[in-house]
C-alpha cells in the first residue's frame, strides 16, 4: 500500500531506469532497525500489482482515486479490501456513502488510472460511468472487472487504513487483459505461460 506510486514512465523498463538514489528520511519500525522510506518503496515496488479506481456516489456527486492496495479477503462471507492514505481527501466521502465500486482497469485504461490519481481537475471529465445495480456506485465504462461493495469496517495502518467491504455485486468483462504497477511504472500482461 506504500510502494512507489508516483508513475515515472509508460514502460516497466524506463520506470526501473529511474529510480533514484534513497530519500535522507529514515522510517522505523519501532525496534533498533531503521531503513530508508525511498528503500522500503523501491523493495515493495517489485510486488506487481493491477490498478483499480474505487468510486462512490455521495449527495449525486460522483468520487473516486486510483489504487493499487486491493485484494480480494474472504470468500465466506465475501470481502475485499483496499488501504486509501490517512492523507485521502476522497475516502473520508467515500465512507459517508457507505458504499463503493471497485473498477478493476484494464491496460487500455493508463489515463483513467492518471486521471484518478491526481490532485487537480475533474476525475470523471472524459469518463463515461453508470450506477451500479446494487450500491448505485458508479461503475467506470470499459472496466476489465468490477466489485461493488458495502462499507464494512476500517482499521488504522499507520499512515493508511485499511478498509473492508463487503461484495455485494460483481463482474467482469469476457475478455480484454489488466493494467499493471510494477516498480513505480504502468506495464502489460501479455498472456499466461
Ligand atoms: C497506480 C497507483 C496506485 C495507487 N494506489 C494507492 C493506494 O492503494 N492507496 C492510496 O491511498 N493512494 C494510492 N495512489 C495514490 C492516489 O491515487 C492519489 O494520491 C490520489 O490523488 C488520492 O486522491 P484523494 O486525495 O482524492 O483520495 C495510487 C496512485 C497510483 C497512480
Amino acid at each position: 500500500m506504500a510502494s512507489d506510486r508516483s508513475p515515472q514512465g509508460t514502460s516497466v523498463r524506463s520506470a526501473a531506469a529511474q529510480l533514484g538514489p534513497p530519500a535522507k528520511s529514515n522510517v522505523s519500525n519501532g525496534s533498533e532497525i531503521t531503513f530508508e522510506s525511498t528503500r522500503f518503496r523501491q523493495v515493495l515496488g517489485h510486488f506487481c500489482t493491477g490498478v483499480a479506481v474505487v468510486t462512490a456516489l455521495q449527495r449525486g456527486q460522483p468520487i473516486g482515486l486510483t489504487v493499487q492496495s486491493f485484494a480480494s479477503v474472504s470468500l465466506v462471507p465475501p470481502l475485499v479490501s483496499f488501504c486509501p492514505s490517512k492523507s485521502s481527501s476522497s475516502w473520508p466521502r467515500i465512507k459517508a456513502s457507505g458504499a463503493f465500486c471497485v473498477n478493476i482497469l484494464k491496460d487500455a485504461q493508463e489515463a483513467v488510472s492518471r486521471a484518478f490519481a491526481a490532485k487537480d481537475g475533474d476525475r470523471f471529465f472524459n469518463v463515461s460511468w453508470r450506477r451500479t445495480p446494487e450500491t448505485g456506485s458508479p461503475l467506470l465504462e470499459d472496466a476489465l472487472a468490477w466489485v461493488d461493495c458495502r462499507f464494512q469496517d476500517q482499521h488504522d495502518a499507520g499512515d493508511h487504513v485499511i478498509v473492508v467491504g463487503r461484495v455485494v455485486g460483481l463482474g467482469a468483462m469476457e475478455q480484454g487483459w489488466p493494467l499493471l504497477f510494477y516498480r513505480g511504472g504502468y506495464g502489460h500482461f501479455t498472456g499466461p505461460r
